[in-house]
């Protein structure tokens, strides 16, 4: 894929976050600011996925994670759940050519088994056509908790000491990592959330232990790429020192 993307802007290739992960919030903020229904937000909300998913495969993005719906959010009216899940669909199926020709694999975090069976049908029919791409990881978060997922990870992990596969001694910081969602993928060097709220929300608390983090006023429907790269340019200007006193020399993963 040939973008003027880079040359037009100053973002230093070998600084690039490895995986930056996005939760998408104020969709219905944007709707409420029309009079419309929050459902029209979260439609809008779907056509910046798209721009978003482009921009980070033109820039070089390895992994892009995108919080779409959480754990807590099947608390939401069931109307709004319902028309969640068929945007949902809809976008795994628009989109699933244009994942294949920009060589982006689909891979979903969170409670996959607890979406409704005709989006499961369809998520699972995505990935397996974009199996071999590599070009970049977008994994989309549904269903997706952070505790829910540790928990799951601790389970997984005393059913292998039970039945002696690992011993307690076994138990360490990278098995805990494996036994994630995330599992083989570098931890987020830059979450961004948009619509102005300082909260991570159950997302990638683990995870997230050295991540950069950028809040953004903007409405996820308004968001740009414009914005992201912004943000991008921020996020290379940044000291990451992970507990140390030197200044590091490298952002990336
Ligand atoms: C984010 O937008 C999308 C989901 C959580 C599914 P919201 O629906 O949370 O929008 P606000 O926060 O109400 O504006
Ligand atoms: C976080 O947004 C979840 C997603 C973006 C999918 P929420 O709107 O659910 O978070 P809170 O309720 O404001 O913390
Ligand atoms: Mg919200």
């Amino acid at each position: 894929m040939k973008s003027n993307l880079i040359k037009d802007v100053i973002l230093n290739p070998s600084r690039l976050p490895s995986h930056v992960a996005i939760i998408m919030d104020g969709n219905g903020r944007w709707a409420k600011k029309r009079l419309m229904n929050r459902v029209l937000g979260h439609e809008q909300g779907s056509q910046t996925v798209r721009s978003i998913v482009t921009a980070a495969r033109e820039i070089g993005i390895g992994t892009l994670t995108l919080y779409a719906f959480s754990t807590e959010n099947w608390a939401r009216p069931k109307s709004e759940v319902k028309a969640l899940m068929m945007l949902l669909k809809k976008f795994i199926v628009s989109e699933r050519q244009t994942l294949l020709k920009n060589n982006i694999r689909l891979n979903i975090i969170g409670q996959k088994h607890k979406l409704p069976q005709d989006v499961q049908n369809e998520i699972d029919a995505t990935m397996a056509l974009t199996i071999n791409n590599d070009a970049m990881l977008l994994n989309l978060a549904l269903s997706y908790g952070s505790r829910e997922e540790i928990t799951t990870a601790v389970k997984k992990i005393a059913r292998k000491i039970e039945s002696r596969e690992l011993s307690f001694e076994d138990i360490t910081q990278d098995l805990i990592s494996d036994h994630l969602y995330t599992k083989a993928m570098p931890d987020p060097d830059l979450i961004i959330r948009t619509s102005g709220e300082y909260r991570l929300s159950n997302f990638l608390l683990w995870q997230a232990a050295y991540s950069e983090i950028y809040i953004s006023d903007t409405l996820w429907p308004d968001f740009t790429k414009d914005e992201f790269i912004e943000i991008l340019k921020n996020f290379q200007e940044r000291d990451r020192r992970f507990g140390k006193v030197t200044c590091s020399t490298s952002n990336g993963g």
